[in-house]
């Protein structure tokens, strides 16, 4: 099973994030957290910027949208070019629909649920996406510690899924000492802020990345 390293930009430069971009060649994509002040108390960016930074970044784009309505706005970042289209479950009306709408235009589709969201209403649509994403901190900011009460809910979640080629993402407090956890839980793809923008003992974004990789891979290869 392949280990993925996508690192957040939350918690990079937004004055320079074409550099910034640049700073994590080695990484699978660049996840960009895109918050509206309504579905999370915080705001980030829009299409606009998104677009940009499509436009000059090396690696593909996963795209994590954490907005209210994400029925209407969700299609319009899949037409941008992302790789990638993540939305939650709770903000969507019609998820099915949606992810079909997003895989259309030629994205993959991911589905996200907060921390206090059950998987069971979304295991059977799992056929309809690419990727599910256990959140692992509620959303809104990076810099949160890693909810350890969420790996059962990561167990179950790669029950469901196999060795189907969904993804299982996670995402909150991804780091060098977490990641060994989440990868022994069964998750393949994984979000880091702040873990690799402002790596612990001064490392460069693409050392920390190859570390949380290394450590990922040893844990899935011991507990697979
Ligand atoms: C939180 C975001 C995360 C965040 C992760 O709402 O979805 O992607 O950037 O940051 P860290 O890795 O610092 O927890
Ligand atoms: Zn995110």
């Amino acid at each position: 099973m392949s280990i993925r390293i996508e690192p957040s930009i939350l918690t990079a430069d937004f004055a320079n994030l074409e550099a910034e971009v640049r700073r994590i060649g080695s990484a699978d994509a660049v996840h960009v957290d895109v918050m509206d002040n309504h579905f999370v108390p915080n705001l980030t960016f829009g299409p606009r910027m998104v677009e940009n930074l499509q436009a000059v970044s090396p690696i593909p784009l996963d795209v994590h949208l954490m907005i209210t309505d994400a029925d209407r706005w969700a299609p319009g970042y899949a037409e941008l070019g992302a790789f990638s289209v993540t939305f939650h479950a709770e903000a969507a009306d019609d998820p099915v629909a949606l992810a079909r709408r997003i895989r259309g235009i030629g994205s993959r589709a991911g589905i996200a649920v907060k921390p206090g969201t059950p998987l069971d209403a979304y295991l059977d649509l799992l056929p309809e996406f690419d990727q599910l994403l256990v959140m692992t901190v509620e959303p809104g900011f990076g810099g949160q510690s890693f909810m350890t009460e969420l790996l059962p809910k990561i167990r179950a979640a790669r029950a469901a899924i196999g060795d189907s080629a969904v993804w299982l993402q996670v995402d909150g407090g991804i780091s060098a000492d977490t990641i060994a956890q989440a990868a022994e839980a069964g998750a393949d793809t994984f979000v880091a802020g702040s873990a690799v923008y402002q790596a612990s003992g001064g490392l460069e974004p693409d050392a920390a990345i190859a570390n949380l990789r290394r450590l990922a891979a040893e844990a899935r290869h011991t507990h697979a």
